[in-house]
């Protein structure tokens, strides 16, 4: 479905955001993982959390869903998990494919797991070399992509595994594996990713010469996930940079997830003079929460480089948006992470940016925009590149524009975000 997004007079309002996507996929696989019953509160209704669900279904995990965003999962315990009838259907979602590779490798059960189109062309080599190496048996098509065949003939063996690149996915992946084994398996991290797993199940940690040395094993008690999940951070970043960019707009935003190693785009909007103000700093379960409120303000330009794109590796297309209304020119680099995601996010964030007229140069690793705090966004028909991220940048976009525009398949924004449309509107009536 497409969508039409009007110029925007004015933003204001007070948002309740979607639950954090990774922690809700993290909470029900963790969940399944621990032997008694969790109720997570406040867990995402989004399609990808979702995925995960049906897959743990699959594994034979009764889970309730009561109402009202709650789950009540009934854990099996490591050793509860059930060969499935059927394919572990991992829709869209990359964190539920490479997360739920490092169980099923771990515990031995036979599966096949399989994913939508996009899914379905996203590299998988950088788990299947590591899952190999611990025993694992796996067929995936051209021995990178899914569908993934597993099959465990030998006895999982530990891992020593220094991270080749700062994924969150890839270290969950080995460190649930891990969670199966004898020995201690180590996942050595030199740049900061986000730290879900580790957090939501109490890993040790050793931190050593600027490295963090994160180990699992059986001799870990897999804790109860009774807790509520905190709004995304990573929703809340699209209306951070509405409200910063657009001229008469303050919105607020509670209860936000603020986990250190997940909110480098706070950081940044900080640096270009982004006007907000974080109040109520809490804690929910192991995670840090608190309330944003976010005014009009003028920005300066901006310079990101690859020790901090772990860390807004997925806001990075909406702080794009913020740069192209900033004073000069601003730099991405060392982001070529983000040709691996849902689509390929710099090639897309380089069609939507020319199709709006803006000053944009795509390279390899990063682009550069070069901002005015006057630009008029060419209204235009954006291509969403059927990516909820892209599709949601575009449509702060549009709110600039002097016309309409429209957001082509916009209702994928459901991935992470299934009420984003009903919030824009409710910031712009
Ligand atoms: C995620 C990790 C990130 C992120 C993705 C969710 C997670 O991917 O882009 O949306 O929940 O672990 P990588 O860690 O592979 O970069």
């Amino acid at each position: 479905m497409d969508y039409t997004v009007q110029p925007a007079a004015s933003l204001h309002g007070i948002l309740q955001l979607p639950a954090d996507k990774s922690i809700s996929h993290r909470a029900a696989m963790f969940a399944a993982l621990h032997q008694g019953r969790s109720t997570i509160t406040n867990f995402s209704e989004a399609a990808d959390p979702h995925s995960t669900l049906d897959c743990m279904r699959e594994l034979g995990v009764e889970i309730e869903e009561p109402g009202n965003h709650t789950l009540i999962v009934h854990g099996v315990g490591r050793d509860g998990l059930q060969t499935p009838s059927g394919d572990l259907d991992c829709g869209n979602s990359g964190t539920t494919m490479r997360l739920l590779s490092g169980i099923i490798a771990g515990s031995g059960v036979s599966a096949r797991l399989t994913g939508d189109e996009s899914l379905s062309v996203r590299t998988m080599k950088r788990i299947i070399e590591p899952l190999r190496a611990m025993g694992a048996h796996i067929e995936a098509r051209e021995d990178d992509f899914a569908p993934l065949n597993f099959r465990r003939d030998a006895e999982l063996k530990p891992l020593h595994f220094p991270l080749p690149i700062p994924s969150a996915q890839l270290k969950s992946c080995v460190l649930l594996a891990g969670l199966f084994g004898d020995g201690p398996t180590e996942v050595i991290e030199t740049l900061p990713s986000r730290d879900h797993t580790e957090r939501l199940l109490n890993l040790a940690i050793e931190e050593k010469e600027k490295k963090r040395i994160i180990r699992s094993s059986r001799k870990d008690v897999v804790p109860g996930q009774s807790y509520r999940v905190p709004n995304d951070f990573s929703a809340a970043a699209f209306w951070l940079v509405a409200g910063a960019i657009h001229p008469e707009a303050e919105i607020s935003l509670p209860g936000v997830g603020l986990n250190p190693t997940r909110t480098g785009a706070l950081g940044i909007l900080q640096q270009m003079g982004a006007d907000m103000e974080i109040t109520n700093n809490d804690h929910e379960g192991a995670e840090p929460v608190a309330d944003i409120r976010v005014k009009s303000s003028p920005l300066k330009p901006v310079k990101i480089t690859g020790e901090v794109v772990p860390n807004c590796i997925d806001e990075i297309p909406i702080l794009a948006i913020a740069m192209l209304f900033a004073d000069g020119v601003s730099r991405v680099s060392g982001a070529e992470e983000l040709r691996h995601k849902e689509t390929d996010r710099l090639n897309a964030l380089a069609e939507m940016l020319e199709s709006a007229g803006a000053d944009f140069e795509e390279y390899k690793d990063g682009f550069t925009i070069k901002g005015d705090p006057d630009f008029r966004p060419d209204p235009a028909a954006f291509s969403s590149f059927h990516d909820h991220r892209i599709a949601m940048a575009a449509a702060v976009l549009a709110l600039m524009g002097p016309d309409s525009s429209t957001v082509l398949n916009g209702h994928c924004t459901a991935i992470s975000y299934p009420g984003f449309w009903e919030d824009l509107s409710l910031l712009t009536n």
